[in-house]
């Protein structure tokens, strides 16, 4: 660092060198000595990605082993594709690593120095971290930086910032009635915060309306994709599995549990495949010390589908979930991940297991699917931060006799 400080101070073109040279490789520097594949000046690892699409993790992993690097142009990431590993980041060390890391392409690109924050965003910067993990995790655009940039009408992203403009308006209100309601009862989240923030202990000023509105806007943001995306694999992979079919009816219409199916899916799709952290200070991993400010991401995505864990990986077999079969018994009880883990983990988790379970009671009780022959074979996926299906899933659906 003090390098690059005294190469900027002077105004000679070597000094310029100097600091670009500096600047390119200082964030590769300190992470080194973890393993990983050499990168390119620039983009980095990229072209890894480009090669190998989606499976790029798992075939460095093969490679270079349970923690590497992994080089998102100049930005290091420390991918970590071992369940004990993600144990030691993401639970015991977490005092060390406790937040989300920003995607530097959002953090850093000119839109966002661009635009505004929505609504008066007036919150520190740990918070505003985490309303921008949150939704990038969900969405892609973060609504905080949404407002005040010029998009031409009729555009994609105008339709998208219109429909925000909408649903944040409507949002605004619901908590607005809401606030006045005195008789609110604490039967949802909305009302607890709102309670809580009138109860003499919590500071008013923490639980401002635009930071309950926010709040309000991510869970909704955060439950939904992710909640619809899991619906439909399940009735997806459900749908070419006859065999399964039968054992799900069977379960619901005898009012058994049916989280094998459930969890089978979450694990086959995996929502979102990389859960982000970074280093608050000085941290070992795997026998490598990370400085503060290392991005730690852990490859959930590569566990789901490691034949260690779970053999025949692509292969949808419900059953590996049996309390009683071996499989289970010697599985690493840290091998799925699919709502992250530790005090960061998803605060939906329970929530939404519930919500999917209710609605596959409803689903099942009088229909039964099918893959329609519109539906494209293999199924396309989309990976982003959350994994999508690019074309939706086409059924068609028969009323159970
Ligand atoms: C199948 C459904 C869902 C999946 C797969 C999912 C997955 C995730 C994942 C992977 C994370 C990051 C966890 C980490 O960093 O360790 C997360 C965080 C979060 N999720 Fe979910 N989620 C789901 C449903 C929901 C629902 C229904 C809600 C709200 C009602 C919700 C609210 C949140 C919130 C608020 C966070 C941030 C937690 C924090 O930072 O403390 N999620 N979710």
């Amino acid at each position: 660092m003090a390098l690059g400080y005294e190469a900027v101070q002077s105004s000679d073109g070597g000094a310029e060198g100097i600091w670009s040279v500096v600047y390119l490789y200082e964030p590769y520097w300190k992470v080194r000595r973890v393993p990983g594949p050499p990168t390119v000046p620039l983009v980095g690892h990229l072209p890894l990605m480009a090669k190998y699409g989606p499976d790029v993790f798992s075939v460095l992993a093969k490679q270079y082993g349970p923690i590497f690097r992994f080089h998102m142009g100049r930005q290091p990431l420390i991918i970590v594709a071992d369940a004990e590993l993600c144990k030691e980041v993401g639970i015991k060390k977490f005092k060390d690593i406790p937040n989300r890391s920003i995607p530097s392409p959002i953090a850093s690109s000119h839109f966002i120095k661009k635009v505004s924050f929505h609504q008066g965003f007036k919150m520190v910067d740990y918070e505003k971290r985490d309303i921008i993990c949150l939704s990038t995790v969900t969405l892609g655009k973060p609504r905080a930086f949404q407002a005040d940039s010029e998009t031409n009408p009729g555009t994609m992203d105008w339709k998208v910032e219109r429909t925000n403009k909408k649903l944040s308006g409507r949002l605004d209100e619901i908590v607005s009635n809401r606030m006045k309601d005195k008789n609110r009862g604490s039967k949802d989240f909305l009302s607890q915060i709102l309670s809580a923030k009138e109860s003499q202990n919590v500071a008013n000023n923490v639980f401002t309306p635009d930071y309950i509105s926010a709040v309000t806007y991510e869970h909704l943001l955060a439950g939904s994709a992710t909640t619809s995306f899991t619906l439909s694999s399940i009735v997806y992979l459900v749908a070419g599995h006859q065999d399964v079919e039968k054992k799900l009816v069977a379960e619901i219409d005898g009012f058994g549990p049916h989280d094998q199916v459930v969890k089978e899916a979450m694990r086959f799709y995996i929502v979102s495949p990389l859960v982000a952290r970074e280093t608050s200070k000085e941290v070992e991993i795997g026998g490598y010390l990370l400085p503060k400010g290392t991005w730690v991401w852990l490859a959930v995505g590569v566990l789901a589908k490691d034949p260690k864990n779970f053999p025949d990986p692509d292969k949808f077999i419900p059953e590996r979930f049996d309390p009683n079969c071996e499989e289970e018994k010697q599985r690493h009880p840290y091998a799925l991940l699919p709502f992250g883990i530790g005090p960061r983990a998803c605060v939906g988790q329970k929530f939404s297991i519930q919500e999917i379970k209710l609605s596959l009671i409803h689903l099942y009780r009088k229909y039964t699917f099918r893959h329609s022959p519109t539906m494209e074979n293999p199924l396309e996926l989309e990976y982003g931060i959350v994994l999508n299906f690019k074309h939706g899933v086409k059924l068609t659906v028969a009323k159970r006799t």
